[in-house]
């Protein structure tokens, strides 16, 4: 099966998938990709996210490049006006009191707002978005930050978020260079909040760099870890301290199409809330900038059949999110 044939699944289709952040719906209209389909976003009157194809049904502009009136959307080409749920409330050129066409309104898909980030459902889903607790418990904050374009198929990036043997080779201009490259039997198991993968524990280099995120002045921490997904895309790992500081992260890969995907990850700390929002992600940021100059050389699907690619021990967790990511897009 191919990553063409991936992204078009009905399997896929069936998930929420994140696309922006809540931040980016002010002003304009805005356009993402998922899943090989463009689509606009936008704030609607009643304060809910609409999320339609970017096509306007009338000639086919894209909405994306229109303007917000009110909440209302309009379309930069002949000015029909687009409302809550993506009903065309106006057709400029039409005399008065004469009724808008009944094909004129917007085919909307499931739009939602979850953790500061926009989430679509192209088909009916088939689950909810994955819980986090710690967003309700209020020893934690949440941080979050852009959302990027990488140039990689979402599958590869799956599996490097649940993988640690690379730890000591990718990521050694900022934390792996202390750890030991052997990593110890990967036993998976149900983790927290339906995510399925399996704890460990790193000793982690703590450079400048790392200090505000990880609060200790060492050269070196050690980190209790786990890292888990839910299926399709998204990857929950955890960071507790000896110090009693937990740092959560949910790295979300939302395929574009075959070959580009949306990056970003949400962070949530219980830690004193002193050290800004900016300096205990800019860490976090260059650790996901190693792994996307990684991933970005490796070219374009990654084989679902686990015949082709050579796994190990270390593999484990990976393997199992490919098994059963392949029956899910496999229906
Ligand atoms: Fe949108 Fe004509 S193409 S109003
Ligand atoms: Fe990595």
């Amino acid at each position: 099966m191919s990553t063409s044939e991936v992204v078009r699944s009905a399997g896929l289709r069936a998930h929420w998938h994140a696309v922006a952040n809540v931040d980016s719906l002010v002003g304009s209209p805005v356009g993402v990709r998922l899943l090989g389909d463009d689509y606009v976003l936008w704030r609607g009157p009643d304060g809910n996210v609409v999320a339609a194809p970017d096509s306007c049904p009338h000639r086919q502009s894209p909405l994306s490049a229109g303007t917000i009136e009110s909440g209302c959307l309009r379309c930069p080409y002949h000015g029909w006006l687009f409302g809550a749920e993506g009903v065309c409330q106006e057709v400029p050129s039409a005399a008065a009191g004469v009724p808008v066409p009944p094909r004129a309104h917007l085919e909307t898909v499931y739009a939602a707002e979850k953790y500061g980030l926009v989430w679509i459902c192209p088909g009916e889903p088939a689950a909810p978005i994955p819980e986090v607790g710690e967003e309700d418990d209020s020893d934690f904050r949440r941080i979050n930050t852009e959302v990027q374009v990488w140039k990689v198929a979402a599958p590869r990036m799956v599996d490097n978020f649940l993988d640690i043997a690379h730890f000591p080779f990718v990521h050694v201009g900022t934390f792996g260079g202390a750890q030991d490259p052997r990593v110890s039997p990967v036993e998976l198991e149900e983790l927290e909040g339906g995510f399925f993968g399996y704890r460990y524990e790193i000793v982690a280099e703590n450079p400048e760099e790392a200090r505000a995120t990880s609060g200790s002045r060492e050269p070196v921490v050690e980190r209790a870890m786990s890292s888990g997904f839910r299926l399709p895309l998204t990857v929950r790992s955890t960071i507790a301290y000896r110090s009693g500081l937990r740092h959560i992260l949910l790295l979300v890969s939302t395929p574009m199409d075959a070959e580009s995907s949306y990056f970003t990850f949400v962070v949530w700390r219980n830690d004193d809330f002193n050290v800004p929002a900016e300096e205990v992600i800019a860490f976090d940021r260059a650790i996901g900038e190693e792994d996307r100059v990684m991933l970005e050389r490796l070219d374009g699907e990654m084989p679902l059949d686990r015949t082709v690619l050579v796994s190990v021990q270390a593999d484990k967790a990976s393997v199992e999110w490919r098994r059963r990511f392949a029956e899910l897009v496999r229906g």
